[in-house]
């Protein structure tokens, strides 16, 4: 379809994938010889070993999505009820899902005004005696002060999980993200830079947890035997998904590489206006930037759902950022506790957006996303 001048209308989307012939062919020979004996699993099994490798973990654990993989891991951790975690005001409801699922208690502790996700000293805050594991998200792409978590987490004997589900291609002092923690988590949802439609995966270290996983993964049972030693769960991929994500593995960097063209794409374009804060990249962090988010300085008295709802009108999408956890009515009664207690997160929440990030943008996307906002702040 042309416009009256003949130009292409403008199609620009929140999020999607970038799909070539080459994730055809995997998917397709999946498809064709990926049932029987040896090749039921093969691409299962290839992608998990190359995505391990790739982040420099032994074991990896591919699950029908990243909401699985963690209440996975909170299972072979032994996560029960009457115990805590400690995780994020600020992230989708996806990282703690799990924590309910097991029965134990959510604590949501207050993350940091310039990279947006905890800090040792947030975490510090929220740690009883009943604290058993942290979920620490990388959100948006950006990376927390790993070190200091990492020392305060191992003095205190609690397991930390990296949620890394936005993370691929993030690095922090030259480690990947998804080398953090007993275990880490990736999402391979449809919005993600990574995709399988549906899916995540699981990387672990310590080979004893890793064969605690892998029993509860396929409902209690060793591979290939029908003997089932307890009541688990049934979080198995499949080949066809697992094609997918290995075909889409393979061009990682051209996919990271897209993300990160978005987002300088989107900071040269507003460059020139004081008082914005998009994700930021310190000199030991590399970002991979899965969502390009704008935080407005207060200078703008500029809120989400304002800009949100504005550029809506202008025809352009944009997300809210996550809605502080507590504030939701799945946490129905915190909110007042956690607007008191995390005040940065109810206050960065209030001013953030998400711009649009699908792989298939171009620079008149770019254009006319950053003329929105230039409009919306009376800039343009
Ligand atoms: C930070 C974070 N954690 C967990 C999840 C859950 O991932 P999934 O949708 O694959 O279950 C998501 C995403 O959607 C996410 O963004």
């Amino acid at each position: 379809m042309t416009g009256s001048d003949g130009s292409t209308p403008l199609d620009i989307q929140m999020a999607g994938p970038w799909i070539t012939e080459h994730e055809e062919t995997l998917v397709l020979d999946a498809l064709r010889h990926g049932w029987y004996g040896e090749g039921a699993y093969h691409y299962v099994e290839t992608f998990e070993a190359e995505f391990a490798s790739h982040h420099d973990r032994k074991y990896a654990l591919m699950t029908p999505n990243c909401t699985t993989a963690l209440h996975l891991v909170l299972a072979g951790l032994g996560i029960v009820e009457g115990d805590e975690v400690i995780a994020p005001e600020c992230t989708w409801i996806g990282s703690v899902a799990g924590i309910t699922y097991q029965r134990a208690a959510t604590v949501f502790a207050d993350i940091d005004p310039v990279h947006w996700c905890l800090t040792a000293e947030t975490i510090a805050a929220a740690i009883t005696p009943r604290t058993k594991a942290v979920i620490v998200v990388d959100l948006y792409g950006n990376m927390p002060d790993w070190d200091e978590i990492a020392e305060l987490c191992a003095s205190r004997g609690i397991a930390v999980i990296e949620d890394a589900a936005e993370a691929l291609g993030s690095r922090y002092r030259g480690v990947r993200a998804g080398k953090f923690g007993v275990a880490s988590v990736f999402s391979f949802h449809r919005t993600k830079t990574l995709t399988t439609g549906e899916g995540g995966m699981l990387l672990i270290d310590d080979g004893a947890l890793f064969a605690r996983c892998k029993l509860l993964r396929d409902h209690g049972r060793a591979p290939g035997t029908y003997l089932n030693t307890e009541v688990a769960f049934k979080y198995m991929p499949f080949n066809v998904q697992a094609a997918l994500g290995l075909a889409q593995f393979r061009r990682i960097d051209e996919l990271v590489g897209k993300k990160r063209w978005l987002w300088q794409g989107y900071r040269d374009r507003l460059g020139d206006i004081s008082d914005l804060q998009f994700n930021p990249e310190p000199d030991n962090v590399h970002n991979g930037v899965w969502n390009t988010t704008l935080v407005f300085g207060e200078t703008h008295g500029m809120t989400r759902d304002r800009a949100v709802s504005e550029l809506a009108a202008m025809k352009l999408p944009a997300r809210p950022f996550f809605y502080p956890l507590s504030s939701l009515p799945a946490y129905a009664g915190r909110a007042a506790q956690g607007r008191a207690e995390h005040p940065v997160a109810y206050d960065v929440s209030a001013r953030g957006i998400n711009l649009p990030c699908a792989l298939n943008m171009t620079d008149r996307g770019l254009d006319a996303v950053a003329a929105g906002i230039r409009r919306l702040l009376g800039r343009a």
